[in-house]
């Protein structure tokens, strides 16, 4: 089967902001599932608003000559489309309305020129992110995108919607952005029927009703699934970081880290194979084992640290930074899915892998604390209420 190809389109002028954020995010979900995804930053892109020549209408082609000659026709040849905006004064960025603007040569060439291009059953999503609450934050750009996509031959197959976020990097604290993103994109890029392409909210909540046992072990399947993927993600950042070297202690802590990691992901391949081999949800506790508690790899290093320690490297202070966003995210995924949980055995599974998410999370935090502010931290008496 040919690999499937999504683009996504980042139509912030702010890169690494909530936007870009986001749509990494669901790009990953979609390359987790085995797409190839390329990513377009409009706003390095020269890309001149239209300005209604019209020459598009004789021959289908813009008159204009700029980057969208090259991304034509990738739009007409991605299998799935990815929109990501920030909302600007209730609508895209202009950046990403001057895109859009231009596509007027495609839909001359389908209403006027009665072309037609392959690709039926090519999917579509708005990724949309804005600083208020309001509930029509969303309504202008939804419309432009739906119309968008339904010109260049996109089904509007799914959303999210993301309002309170301002400052760059917000939308790292918000409680269920990310990991929705990566299973919106994850979704997208399954294609089963099953999965589907329906809407995704901020909350990453199930839309309510009653589920039919199967279809709740479909759904427990591909949670299991992104599940395996964050972990897998995680073991690789945390081997990738001890690797680096640097301070003894954190190497041994990274991998530490990455062997949770790797007890976590047994667990759910255990798991996802049983169901996949229809013996439903495996009638057993989960419960993590560890040899050593994370707590006694700190103590152990930490104990002689005189008051003068090593000091750690910007790039070690930044992994930190990066793994306790990367716990959270997945805390934030599986806490989703404890909600969601139908047997006692799936809530227990759940129950502890969120629980030895929130203790690498406090782990990370408290070791991030240290590192930062040594003298601040042994003035503190009680350090941990992890362990016990
Ligand atoms: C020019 C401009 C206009 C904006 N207009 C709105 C708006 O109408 N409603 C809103 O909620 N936020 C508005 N915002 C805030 C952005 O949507 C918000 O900061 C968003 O998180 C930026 O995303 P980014 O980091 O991906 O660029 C505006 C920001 C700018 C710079």
């Amino acid at each position: 089967m040919a690999v499937l190809r999504v683009l996504g389109i980042m139509g912030s002028p702010r890169p690494g902001g909530n936007t870009d954020l986001l749509l990494d995010a669901a790009l990953k979900g979609a390359e987790g599932q085995g797409a190839r995804v390329e990513k377009v930053m409009v706003d390095r892109l020269n890309i001149s608003p239209c300005r209604e020549h019209y020459g598009c209408l004789d021959d289908g082609l813009c008159v204009i000559r700029d980057d969208m000659d090259a991304l034509y026709p990738r739009l007409l040849e991605s299998d799935c489309v990815l929109v990501a905006s920030p909302i600007f004064f209730y609508g895209l960025t202009a950046q990403l309305k001057a895109l859009i603007d231009r596509c007027q040569a495609l839909w001359a060439r389908k209403h006027v020129l009665k072309q037609s291009w392959p690709g039926a059953g090519r999917k579509g999503a708005f990724l949309g992110v804005g600083a208020s609450t309001g509930g029509q934050l969303f309504d202008g750009s939804i419309t432009t995108v739906r119309y968008f996509f339904k010109t260049i031959g996109v089904e509007y197959s799914g959303e999210l919607l993301v309002r309170g976020v301002d400052r760059q990097g917000d939308v790292l604290r918000h409680p269920s952005a990310l990991p929705d993103a990566f299973e919106l994109g994850a979704r997208l890029a399954r294609r089963d029927p099953a999965g589907g392409l329906t809407e995704t909210g901020p909350t990453g909540q199930s839309r309510g009703g009653k589920e039919s046992m199967t279809h709740h072990l479909e759904k427990s399947a591909r949670a299991l699934e992104t599940a395996l993927q964050m972990e897998a993600e995680g073991k690789k950042f945390y081997l990738e970081a001890a690797a680096r070297g640097g301070t003894p202690v954190l190497v041994k802590f990274f991998q530490r880290l990455a062997a949770d990691e790797d007890q976590h992901a047994a667990r759910a391949r255990e798991i996802y194979d049983a169901i996949k081999a229809s013996q439903g949800w495996p009638e057993k506790e989960t419960t993590f084992k560890h040899a050593t508690t994370l707590k006694s790899v700190l103590d152990e290093a930490f104990e002689d640290m005189d008051a003068d320690p090593a000091k750690p490297s910007e790039a070690e202070l930044e992994a930190f930074k990066n793994a306790m966003a990367m716990e959270d995210r997945s805390y934030t995924f599986d806490k989703a899915r404890l909600e969601e949980a139908g047997s006692t055995h799936e809530k227990s599974f759940y129950k502890a892998l969120t629980g030895e998410e929130r203790m690498h999370y406090l782990a990370l935090l408290d070791s991030y604390e240290y590192l930062s502010n040594p003298q601040g931290w042994f003035s503190r008496t009680e350090r941990w209420g992890l362990d016990g």
